[in-house]
């Protein structure tokens, strides 16, 4: 092993290549102290660049004083939609972004993002866009990621969101002023350049798929693993055999693209899963879903169990196990393409891997398999990576009211902290609308401030729609889109 920064360290602990994995911001030209930061104009140093280096250690002491402005981190399409909402409600902020442009995860040459050259959506483009943002008529119903991240950024253009962002600058942490702070009181941020800066509040759009969560299994292998986060296209697979663990959409679409070239491709599920076809009667799944009427959640399961049992047929018959837990009790795999391989013999099922040994890979049904790569599909951490433990804890929104904003510290927002059933651009654009409304109450209509005050103190609401989700760690921000999307929606209308 070795070589490249994405391979996993042989013990696999992930402290080892993390720090490679996490991009880093390029020095940013430092503020002239005490005067505002100037947005959107900073040049990108190289790492042997003296002025760069010189100005990010002059201003490492300075306090660059930016309150009377909320700080958005992230300009991926939860950071866009922060942009557009702060805008529109005429709440001051900053928008900074570790990037050299916006776009998230969908700019595959991001450093660090987790897409694959054969990535497509797996939420329609009906159902997948910004309210005010239609995606273009010429779009399949499934973009790929390059149209995803051209919509995107027509969206930034649109919102005029490009001019008003920091690039190459990236937060390393955000702390409240005095610990136990509440509304009105201040937040500590600090850049990777070492520049800290005064805000009013800081709203987190810093996204989930960038830290891998890879699993530790005993033994030691001879060959070379990584994440899924590091695959780009199946060229690594070219007449090699290659096992592919986890069956979530990532396992599933790279266990597709390696069986194609590999000389063995193998999938290692711990369960097995329902499999829902991107189209269901010549429309997208999700359009499909939401055409008919809304169905209480027993019979919406049953009927659905019943149509893709009917479509998709016996999936023993293909090696897969049967799935373990009621449809909608785990996040869906929309992919039928893994069928089409498992039908072909290009692709094989193994289940969940006991230990390495050497060259070969030890299964829960004591059976062996030779294998030369190791891809672990095993999902990525939640973690918010500039907030401290007293703030939050790895996997926990329990101190996330609606997992947007922290319960003690209610000028601290977090857009895009959930996994949900559909498209997430909706929703994150509803969440940021919210943020804003609340702020702009905050400051200009405390009594309609008073009645959102009252809810977050309630019990928190019921997202599951009386689905038992899996308690499994990717399920633990899980939410129903409908009835999360309803909520967000009746508490804005409160607002507006
Ligand atoms: C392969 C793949 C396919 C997917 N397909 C779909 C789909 O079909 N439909 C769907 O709705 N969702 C899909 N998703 C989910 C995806 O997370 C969302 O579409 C969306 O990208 C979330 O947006 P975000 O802005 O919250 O996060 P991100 O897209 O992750 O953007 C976060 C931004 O914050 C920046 N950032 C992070 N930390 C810092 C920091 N400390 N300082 C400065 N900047 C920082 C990052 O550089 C990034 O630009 C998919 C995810 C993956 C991995
Ligand atoms: N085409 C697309 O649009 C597309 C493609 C990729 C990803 N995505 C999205 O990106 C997000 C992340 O997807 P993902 O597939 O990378 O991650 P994920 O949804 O978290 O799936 C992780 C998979 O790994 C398994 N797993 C986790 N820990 C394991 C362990 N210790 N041992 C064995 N198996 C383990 C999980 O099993 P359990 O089910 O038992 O937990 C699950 O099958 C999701 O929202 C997904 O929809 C979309």
């Amino acid at each position: 092993m070795g070589g490249s920064v994405y391979r996993i360290a042989r013990d696999n602990r992930l402290p080892t290549f993390l720090d490679a994995w996490v991009p880093r911001s390029r020095s940013v030209p430092a503020p002239a102290l005490g005067r505002p930061v100037p947005v959107g104009r900073h040049a990108f140093p190289g790492p042997n660049d003296g002025r760069g280096l010189l100005a990010a250690l002059s201003c490492a002491a300075a306090m660059v004083d930016r309150r009377g402005r909320y700080l958005v981190v992230g300009a991926g399409p939860s950071g866009l939609a922060a942009a557009r909402w702060m805008t529109a409600c005429a709440v001051p902020f900053d928008l900074v972004e570790r990037q050299r442009d916006v776009g998230g995860i969908w700019d595959i040459q991001a450093s660090g993002s987790p897409m694959y050259e054969s990535a497509h959506f797996i939420s329609s483009k009906t159902l997948s866009a910004f309210r005010d943002w239609p995606m273009p008529e010429s779009y399949p119903d499934y973009p790929s990621h390059r149209q995803v991240l051209s919509y995107l950024r027509a969206y930034a253009d649109r919102h005029d969101v490009r001019p008003r962002a920091e690039f190459g600058v990236e937060v390393v942490s955000a702390r409240p002023a005095s610990p136990g702070n509440g509304t009105g009181s201040e937040w500590l941020v600090e850049l990777a350049t070492g520049e800290r800066r005064r805000y009013d509040g800081v709203i987190l759009a810093t996204g989930l798929q960038w830290i891998p969560r890879v699993p530790a299994i005993p033994g030691r292998f001879d060959g070379e693993t990584l994440h899924s986060s590091a695959f780009r296209t199946p060229a690594l697979a070219q007449g090699r055999r290659i096992l592919v663990v986890g069956g979530g959409n990532s396992g599933c679409d790279i266990a597709v693209d390696v069986s194609r070239t590999a000389s063995r491709a193998f999938l290692s599920l711990r369960r097995g899963y329902w499999f829902v076809p991107k189209h269901l009667f010549g429309v997208p799944a999700d359009v499909f879903g939401h055409r008919g009427p809304e169905l209480p959640r027993w019979l919406e399961q049953a009927v659905f169990e019943r149509l893709l049992r009917l479509l998709v047929g016996d999936l023993a018959r293909l090696g897969l196990p049967a799935p373990d837990h009621r449809l909608f009790e785990t996040h869906p795999v929309l992919n039928t393409q893994v069928l089409h391989a498992l039908g072909h013999g290009e692709l094989t099922v193994k289940p969940d891997v006991r230990a390495l040994r050497g060259p070969r890979v030890l299964f829960a049904d004591g059976s062996e398999e030779d294998v030369d790569v190791v891809i672990f599909a095993t999902g990525y951490r939640r973690v918010l990576p500039v907030l401290g433990p007293e703030l939050h804890r790895e996997g926990d929104v329990s101190d996330l009211f609606l997992n947007l904003r922290h319960r003690r510290h209610p000028t601290l927002f977090v857009l895009g902290f959930f996994e949900t059933d559909a498209g997430c651009f909706p929703l994150v654009d509803l969440q940021a609308e919210l943020v804003a409304r609340l702020l702009r109450a905050q400051r200009d209509a405390p009594a309609r401030l008073a009645r959102f005050e009252r809810r977050s103190s309630g019990p928190p609401p019921d997202f599951s729609d009386g689905v038992r989700f899996l308690g499994v760690e990717r399920m633990s921000n899980y939410v129903r889109s409908r009835p999360y999307a309803r909520y967000l929606e009746q508490a804005i209308r409160e607002l507006a």
